[in-house]
């Protein structure tokens, strides 16, 4: 067999590497002495028609040989980096660490919630405990079972979104009087709050808006009962304003008798809030309560309402046009 010159080999391709200035250069030198088109690799495959003997030879001599080349390349990258963090470039983008770092903002709560968030604490202070009503309700618990009859504006479809003839969404958070009621029997105290739906918009109005619905029926319920729960609730809430409320005899078909409460902050005009009443025997028998034994009253919460007052908002539409200018001021 006749030995090839091996270190004369690794001499010049250790000068050669050694000279190199840049990375990528250094990547194709790489790959001329060890890539798969390269000298070595070649010798690697041609060793299959040397017999045996040679064949150990000639192989330990080319890992020999490779690993130097390995060795130098490395070395030659440590190298490259060394001269990298010492000259210019390195330098002009280097990290400043004295700087501010970039903020990650907290978010806010909107100020819906915050009320929402108020009130839960209120009414579960008072025992009142929470349940869920679906959004997209049938007629049935939207109106018949709260004794609106059949040709109620509400219903129209001018005034009701309407899915079909049996779905809708929902007009009102009354609607989950019925689905709760049915299934418990008194005493009963629950409030039931979300999104409920009118074709209405203007500075008072939006299409979706938020309610509050509360019921209490037990024995011996009356409308002082009533009174104190949302003169107290408004009272919590309001606690550092100045404000007059009023009570008014109303009407829906789902209380009898039935009330708006109206209030007015600091010399403004009064702004109802909310409708109650006590509830009327045909609901309480529609979800099977005697109403010889027991009595109850319910009421239903503006949210948005509350808000307004609450932040003193002139435009209910801002609170739904998520400008983060305004948004954020709220904690
Ligand atoms: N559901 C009524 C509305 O949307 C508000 C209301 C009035 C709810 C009287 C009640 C109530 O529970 O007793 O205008």
């Amino acid at each position: 067999m006749i030995m090839f010159n091996f270190s004369k080999f690794l001499l010049k391709a250790c000068d050669e590497i050694n000279s190199i200035k840049d990375y990528v250069e250094l990547d194709s030198l790489r790959i001329k002495y060890l890539g798969k088109n390269s000298f070595l690799n070649f010798q690697f495959k041609e060793m299959i028609k040397l017999d045996k003997q040679d064949r150990i030879k000639l192989g330990s001599i080319l890992n020999r040989v490779k690993n130097s080349l390995l060795k130098i390349i490395s070395r030659r990258k440590s190298k490259l980096d060394y001269l990298f963090c010492k000259n210019d470039l390195f330098l002009k983008n280097k990290i400043d660490i004295s700087l501010p770092g970039r903020q990650i903002r907290n978010g806010s709560l909107h100020p819906i919630n915050i009320i929402i968030n108020l009130s839960k604490i209120f009414f579960s202070s008072l025992g009142f405990s929470y349940v869920f009503g679906p959004e997209i309700e049938d007629y049935y618990h939207n109106f018949d079972a709260l004794n609106i009859p059949y040709g109620h504006p509400s219903r129209s479809k001018k005034d009701t979104f309407w899915f079909n003839n049996k779905y809708l969404l929902r007009t009102q958070t009354s609607s989950v009087q019925i689905r709760f009621m049915k299934k418990t029997s008194p005493p009963i105290r629950f409030i039931s709050l979300g999104r409920v739906y009118r074709n209405d918009c203007d500075r008072l109005h939006t299409p979706m808006f938020h309610q509050i619905e509360g019921v209490m029926v037990d024995k011996n319920i009356s409308i002082s009962n009533l009174k104190w729960i949302i003169i107290n609730f408004l009272r919590a809430l309001f606690i550092n304003k100045k404000y007059y409320i009023r009570f008014r005899p109303s009407y829906f078909p789902f209380t009898e008798p039935s009330i708006e409460v109206d209030i007015k902050i600091n010399n403004s005009k009064w702004l109802e809030i909310l409708g109650c009443g006590m509830i009327h025997t045909n609901v309480l028998s529609n979800v099977n309560i005697d109403s010889n034994i027991y009595s109850g009253f319910a009421f239903g919460i503006g949210v948005e309402r509350l808000t307004m007052l609450y932040y003193n908002i002139k435009d209910l539409r801002v609170l739904f046009e998520n400008d983060i200018r305004f948004l954020k001021q709220f904690k």
